[in-house]
């Protein structure tokens, strides 16, 4: 095999970029979409002409269809990740890999069954300034880790669309919780979240939560996801992680991407480093992670998130739903 071939489920806000991402590397061929309406399908068939269904079966067998990515909303990952694996394809699927510890076992059991990949778009582990700060945290650049802090927050305009379907931990919060445990390499042993409703009453809330881990080996972590920002928040994410050691501190400062264009309407600040077009293709950590899967596949090599690191993210998230739904500390 010289490229993978791929179908991707879930052509919505981030389907449609993987599927430019796949149309456009080297690694990988665009092969076939799916979603639930034809409407939305239609964008994808006219702009690459490939082949596009609204029934996940007929995707996941087509012969060309080495590897599925999945990118349906987060509740709604496992149906096609379980089909593909059970059809014999590679399967990457979007963060979180689900919203309950008992679906992503599903998907490992699936995999493993079937003698095929799984990965996680842990999309922080491809982003150069986390990969950076993880290589120094984990070679002991700051020494014995003390304390880590991550925020991730959306003005309303960037997380509407996942409203009703998801939540703050599950939607942003995956990120962080992915670059906590990647970093503190121990289990998160105790969770205590709280979390507040004031302008997504109707949408069934939250509109943020704060959370507070404690790691096995002592280290402890805060995270603060909150989607309710201003729309006239001129970024599209202010996200900042920080890690302090017996011996460092860092600090990596995602909360503009480096472009700050101003204009009569006030300032603007472009984001480039997920997924941004330079020379007329997409390239960023978006590309990065899906090339690395690619050449996993063609290489027979195992993937940079293991399916077990994924369903750790998952088992994390869904402690802090429960501490925050509680207002006490839980057990994950
Ligand atoms: N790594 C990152 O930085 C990042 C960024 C953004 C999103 N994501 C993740 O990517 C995933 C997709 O997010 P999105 O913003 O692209 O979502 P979206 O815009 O809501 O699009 C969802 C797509 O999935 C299809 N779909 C919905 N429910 C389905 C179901 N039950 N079965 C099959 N297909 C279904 C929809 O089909 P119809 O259009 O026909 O309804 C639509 O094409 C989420 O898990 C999200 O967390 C990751």
């Amino acid at each position: 095999m010289e490229s993978v071939g791929v179908g991707i489920v879930g052509v919505g806000a981030f389907g449609r970029r993987h599927a430019r991402v796949c149309a456009e590397l080297a690694e990988t061929r665009l092969v076939a979409a799916c979603a639930r309406r034809q409407k939305s399908l239609q964008p994808i068939r006219d702009g690459y002409g490939i082949h596009t269904t609204t029934d996940i079966e007929e995707l996941v067998h087509l012969p060309d269809v080495d590897m599925v990515i999945v990118c349906t909303p987060d509740h709604a990952h496992t149906q096609a990740a379980v089909a593909a694996a059970r059809a014999g394809k590679h399967v990457f699927v979007e963060k979180p890999m689900a919203t309950s510890v008992a679906d992503c076992d599903e998907m490992i059991r699936a995999a493993r069954q079937n003698g095929v990949k799984l990965t996680v778009g842990q999309i922080l582990r491809f982003d150069p300034r986390y990969w950076q700060a993880h290589e120094r945290i984990v070679r002991g650049g700051l020494g014995h880790l003390v304390h880590m802090f991550a925020r991730r927050n959306n003005p309303r305009r960037a997380a509407e669309r996942a409203f009703g379907r998801t939540t703050p931990t599950f939607w942003l919060g995956a990120h962080d919780i992915d670059m906590f445990l990647w970093c503190a390499r121990s289990e998160v042993k105790a969770v205590y979240a709280q979390q507040n409703t004031r302008l997504l009453a109707e949408e069934g809330g939250p509109d943020s939560v704060l959370a507070l881990l404690t790691f096995a080996d002592g280290t402890i972590a805060a995270l603060e996801t909150c989607w309710i920002l201003p729309d006239g928040t001129p970024s599209s994410l202010d996200a900042v992680f920080e890690a302090v050691g017996t011996a460092g501190y860092l600090r990596v400062d995602a909360s503009t991407d480096g472009l700050a264009v101003y204009g009569p309407e006030g300032v603007e600040y472009p984001r480039s480093v997920y997924s941004a077009e330079v020379a007329g293709r997409l390239m960023g950590a978006l590309s990065e992670e899906v090339r690395y899967f690619a050449r996993c596949i063609l290489e027979d090599a195992p993937p940079l998130v293991s399916p077990e690191e994924g369903r750790e993210v998952v088992r994390v998230a869904c402690a802090i739903e429960r501490s925050a739904a509680a207002g006490q500390p839980v057990e994950p």
